[in-house]
């Protein structure tokens, strides 16, 4: 392996900058020169890249977003498209790509390697939803995020004697929600793995109530429903005003938290590892403790596991 490339895809995650250090210096450790393509897929297309040197990732272990850049590339998804990437990955002499990114970004990845092009995948998401690895990068420092949202956001609650319902993103993953939820100690969570019962949240929110309860926060999934309706219904159904918090792309942003920085770091250094040893079509990933690798098709094809056992001590806590 004499020269790799390194792309960040789809929604960018805190800690992308991290992996991309680690490719970048890893590679060069073991006299590879290593080329940093820009805007995801688009600057293959594009062949906007640049050449990555020690410098180019000097302090930037601790940035948010990604500096390459990222995007979701109709053009490369259609034929001229990727017959110009793949023009542009025998210009720049690529031998080895490693692609940060989500479920798409994989695809994309499949894509190139069935053409013959030596791929290794880092999942960089918030949104946790690549089944194959516990954890994907960016996931934990937006779990902070939302929850200093939650604190905020409960003490007005309280204040105010209200609901609050917070939506959160994870597209059809209900991780950010499930796990902000134990984490922040809400009162539910709303994801799309569990159909929610109206009936139910607002019998839980007229329990703490009686208790002496002055706040109800209620964690909701994107996936799972949009916040103005399902605070409405509370809103009717409790006689308690509830409003709603959309915390949107501020849970994409923002320093990653130590965790992420060390996958990145980890992730980054295996993935170039793997192509030095002329492995290649695979995906990185962790059991929450070791890295691991697996081929990039049975990864994208693992099926995820509800984690009912936190689900339901989300809800036990909260009684
Ligand atoms: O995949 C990351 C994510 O932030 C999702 O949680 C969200 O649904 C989506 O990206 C938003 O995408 P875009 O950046 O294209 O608006």
């Amino acid at each position: 392996m004499r020269k790799i490339g390194v792309l960040t895809s789809g929604g960018d995650a805190p800690g992308m900058n991290a992996a991309i250090r680690a490719v970048v210096r890893y590679g060069i450790y073991h006299n590879i020169n290593v080329v940093g393509i820009r805007n995801g897929y688009e600057g293959l297309v594009e062949g906007n890249h640049m050449e990555m040197n020690l410098s180019s990732v000097a302090d930037i272990i601790h940035r948010g977003g990604t500096i390459l850049g990222s995007a979701r590339s109709k053009e490369f998804m259609e034929e001229s498209g990727f017959q110009k990437a793949l023009k542009n990955i025998k210009y720049l002499g690529i031998e080895g790509l490693v692609v940060i990114g989500g479920g798409g970004s994989f695809k994309g990845a499949m894509k190139l390697e069935e053409t013959g092009v030596a791929t290794v995948c880092i999942p960089g998401t918030i949104d946790n939803d690549l089944p194959y690895t516990k954890y994907t990068l960016g996931f934990f420092t937006a779990l902070t995020t939302v929850l200093e949202a939650v604190e905020k956001i409960r003490d007005t609650s309280s204040s105010h004697n209200r609901s609050n319902v917070i939506e959160v993103m994870g597209r059809n993953c209900g991780d950010i929600a499930l796990y902000a939820g134990l984490a922040g100690g809400a009162e539910m969570v709303i994801i799309p793995e569990i159909e929610y019962n109206i009936d139910e949240i607002c019998d839980k929110i007229m329990q703490g109530r009686a208790r002496g309860k002055r706040h109800s926060i209620i964690i909701l999934a994107e996936g799972a429903g949009a916040a103005k309706e399902i605070s409405e219904m509370i809103e009717k159904k409790t006689g308690i005003i509830t409003r709603y918090s959309i915390l949107g792309y501020t849970q994409r942003g923002g320093a990653p938290a130590a965790f992420d920085r060390l996958l990145g770091s980890q992730m980054g250094a295996y993935a170039v590892k793997l192509l030095c040893e002329n492995k290649r079509n695979k995906a990185v990933g962790t059991d929450g403790g070791k890295i691991f690798d697996m081929d990039l098709d049975k990864a994208i094809a693992v099926e995820k596991v509800f984690d009912e056992t936190t689900y339901e001590l989300t809800k036990i806590l909260s009684i």
